[in-house]
């Protein structure tokens, strides 16, 4: 079910073939290392508060790592997208529900006769406010010449919702926190880098594209 889940989002974000990677595939300058001490947290926190809920709420005690995001930044092609889904699938392979979206195709299904087949702007919210672990890819990607008033509203709902419920959110992002910050705002770019690991990833587009 959850595994279900985690492919269908990475197939209706167009990242169907993402799904194969795991921490073992990743290079160095990838860091599965730095990958794996974020997810472990964010597992030990779930299987806990999973515990938790079985006791009567006032006797509840609620973890909440202390990493919540993980931004994953770096040029293009560098590996972010890759690197961010094996995290995904190692999270769901623990038994956590992990979802993946691009930003912009997030917040192009929430206008108006934007969702896709068979859903509505209600369920697109729920489910990516909801889910344990998001992956947002490319934030704020292309969007410095239209920060309009959808991005920032949906984005801020979106983050702000998963904070507040404790749920952890990976970032990839070929911005530097100033460039996300003109799109955002600078207090939910606060709002993110507050309570986040910083991968940073240097290296060669791996696309290794013919140039012209
Ligand atoms: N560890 C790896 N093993 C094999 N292929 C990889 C690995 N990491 C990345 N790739 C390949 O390199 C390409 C670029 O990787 P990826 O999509 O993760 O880059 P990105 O940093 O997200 O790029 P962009 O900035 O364009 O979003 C992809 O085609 C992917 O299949
Ligand atoms: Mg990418």
């Amino acid at each position: 079910m959850n595994q279900t889940a985690w492919t269908n989002s990475l197939a209706l974000s167009g990242h169907a073939g993402y799904g194969r990677f795991r921490l073992s595939h990743l290079k160095d300058g990838q860091r599965p290392d730095f990958v794996k001490a974020y997810v472990g947290p964010l597992v030990a926190a779930h299987r806990h508060n999973r515990e938790q809920a079985k006791l009567p709420p006032a006797e509840r005690r609620i973890a909440r790592p202390e990493k919540l995001h993980l931004i994953m930044a770096g040029g293009v092609g560098a590996g972010k997208t890759v690197a961010a889904a094996a995290a995904g699938s190692l999270a769901v392979e623990c038994g956590m529900m992990a979802r993946f979206v691009s930003h912009s195709m997030y917040l192009s299904w929430l206008r108006p006769d934007g969702a896709p087949a068979g859903l509505t702007a209600v369920r697109i919210r729920e489910r990516y406010e909801r889910c344990d672990l998001l992956i947002l890819d490319d934030l704020c990607n292309e969007m410095d010449g239209y920060a309009t008033n959808h991005v920032r509203t949906e984005t801020s709902d979106l983050i702000t919702s998963r904070i507040n419920s404790n749920r952890p959110t990976i970032f990839t992002t070929n911005l530097t926190f100033d460039q996300v910050a003109v799109v955002l705002g600078e207090r939910l770019a606060s709002r993110v880098g507050g309570q986040a690991s910083v991968l940073k990833m240097v290296g060669e587009d791996r696309r290794q594209p013919e140039k012209w």
